[in-house]
């Protein structure tokens, strides 16, 4: 609703040239300090959720604050996708290109049933490369990815164009700017 949305908004801080000269980083870290903020963001990610949602899917690291809670809150499972290195079972990888460099992505083979109807959670749709690497995972296991769901859209990055070329057109996003 509008009063959270306007909360979530004024929670969120601007802090110019980080990581980098001429970035303006959107600082969440007030946000996720503030009880009744971080309450709102959970309840309005979780209210953009479609019904009938198997597993949330959170990408590590920011995903995961966001995503645990509402697999919680929809009663369904939390699954990880995280950086090299980190899972000690089997896993599929999915590599993907940064302004500077790669990054790769990498699920548990069996985390997720074949057919299971999945939900992705991130904070942030920047240039959209890590949602789209994680719908090529839960493409990989098998599972329906049936809708992505960020609490911040960058929109001047162009996120949602990519991942409309890639076929995935239900993002919704909580605060667009
Ligand atoms: C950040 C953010 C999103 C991603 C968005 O993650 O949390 O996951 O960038 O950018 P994109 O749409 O261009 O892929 P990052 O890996 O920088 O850091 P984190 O480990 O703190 O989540
Ligand atoms: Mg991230």
């Amino acid at each position: 609703n509008a009063a959270n949305k306007a909360l979530i908004s004024s929670l969120i801080r601007d802090i110019p040239d980080f990581p980098k000269p001429g970035v303006l980083f959107k600082d969440i870290t007030p946000l996720l300090a503030s009880a009744a903020g971080y309450r709102a963001a959970i309840s309005e990610l979780a209210a953009s959720a479609p019904a009938g949602i198997d597993v949330v899917v959170g990408m590590e690291a920011r995903g995961f604050i966001f995503a645990g809670p509402v697999a919680l809150e929809l009663g369904a499972g939390f699954v990880p996708v995280r950086k090299p290195g980190k899972l000690p079972g089997d896993v599929y990888t999915q590599t993907f290109s940064l302004e500077y460099g790669d990054e790769t992505l990498a699920v548990h083979t069996d985390a997720i049933l074949p057919g299971a109807k999945v939900l992705v959670i991130d904070d942030v749709l920047a240039t959209g490369g890590t949602i789209g690497a994680t719908a090529a995972l839960v493409n990989r296991l098998g599972a329906e990815l049936v809708a992505v769901s960020v609490l911040l859209e960058l929109s001047f990055l162009g996120g949602r164009e990519h991942l409309a070329g890639l076929g995935i057109d239900n993002t919704t996003a909580v605060i667009t700017v």
